[in-house]
């Protein structure tokens, strides 16, 4: 019997409908979450007709459209950046497709960090193929007065460019953290580096506000980083915290708090909401958050598989 769902490598299917696809996908993104990703997924057509950013198409047995994925091979891990499916089947045919896709073969794992929403049935999907799944938390807050009205910590300063320290200080804060690290797999140094260099140069997580990004510095002339908060622009009226560290012999000391409390009483006079992720694994962050008026607004499955 024919299945009902089939892929294709959607370097070779049509412009109109891989457009249609992807910007349904941007919207919800935008509609749902206040991200606007149509900067950083203006790339995505160039990249997927010249088959650097390859990925796969769902169509019905009659042509019609049902989902895409798309993925990338980076240093050793293979990253999928949306699942879009207009139901379970097309889901697990899409998850399948994954798998057996040649750039797997390459690769220590598979990474997942998509959009819970879109794709019907995805943690059962992933758990039943051997995934470590998790979920991560979409939390957003308004920025009103009261945030604007917060007196700074004397210890909390400006950003002033520490990228090499902020990633020396996140290698050692999660380095006993349970749970998937989505982009630094293995916890090196090396892919640390990378991942703060990509939150300031790239736009993934929204354009890096180095003036509303806070540390607190320590060490021999405040080279160690003790907290660091970094923030970035989501295009919407709203700032995303993409990451938070304190250094693991500095905690419960309120030095999370008041970076955070700091960074937000300056971003309030230009945003009217802040946003971030956090895994549904991370209870002492996730009391951090809410303490500090974040809610559930979305969420997003994160997931890896080891090749077998
Ligand atoms: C989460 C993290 C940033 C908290 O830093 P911290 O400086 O210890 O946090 P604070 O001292 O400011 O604590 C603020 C609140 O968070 C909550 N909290 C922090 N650590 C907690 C823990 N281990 N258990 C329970 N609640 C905790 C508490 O509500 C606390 O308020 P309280 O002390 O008045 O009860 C830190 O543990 C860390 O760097 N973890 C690894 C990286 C990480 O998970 N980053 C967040 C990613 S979303």
């Amino acid at each position: 019997m024919d299945a009902r769902v089939r892929t294709e490598n959607w370097a070779g299917s049509d412009a109109a409908t891989v457009r249609t696809l992807v910007e349904r996908e941007m919207r919800a993104y935008l509609d749902e979450l206040g991200w606007d990703v149509s900067g950083p997924w203006a790339v995505v057509d160039p990249a997927r007709r010249t088959g650097q950013l390859p990925g796969l198409l769902a169509r019905d047995p009659v042509g019609r459209p049902l989902g895409w994925t798309a993925y990338l091979a980076l240093e050793g891990h293979l990253q999928v950046m949306a699942i879009a499916a207009a139901d379970a089947e097309t889901t697990a045919v899409l998850v399948d497709g994954i798998l057996a896709a040649p750039q797997v073969r390459d690769c220590r794992s598979v990474i997942v960090c998509v959009r819970d929403a879109a794709a019907p049935r995805l943690p059962d999907t992933l758990t039943s193929r051997g995934f470590r799944v998790e979920a991560y938390r979409y939390l957003v807050k308004p920025l009103t007065d009261a945030d604007r009205q917060q007196v700074p910590a004397a210890i909390v300063q400006p950003w002033n460019g520490r990228r090499h320290a902020m990633a020396l200080l996140c290698e050692r804060a999660y380095r006993d953290a349970p749970g998937v690290r989505a982009f630094a797999p293995d916890g090196t140094l090396a892919q640390w580096r990378a991942y703060v260099d990509s939150l300031i140069d790239g736009n993934g997580c929204g354009e890096f506000l180095p003036h509303l990004s806070r540390v607190v510095a320590g060490g021999v002339a405040g080279r160690r980083l003790l907290a660091g908060a970094m923030l970035s622009d989501l295009g919407t009226g709203t700032v995303h915290l993409s990451q938070l560290a304190v250094d693991p012999s500095i905690r419960r000391k309120g030095l999370a708090r008041a970076t955070v409390t700091d960074a937000l009483a300056e971003a309030s006079r230009t945003f009217v909401r802040a946003s971030l992720l956090v895994s549904s694994s991370n209870g002492a962050a996730a009391r951090l958050y809410e303490s500090m008026g974040f809610r559930d607004h979305a969420s997003f499955v994160v997931a890896q598989r080891y090749r077998v």
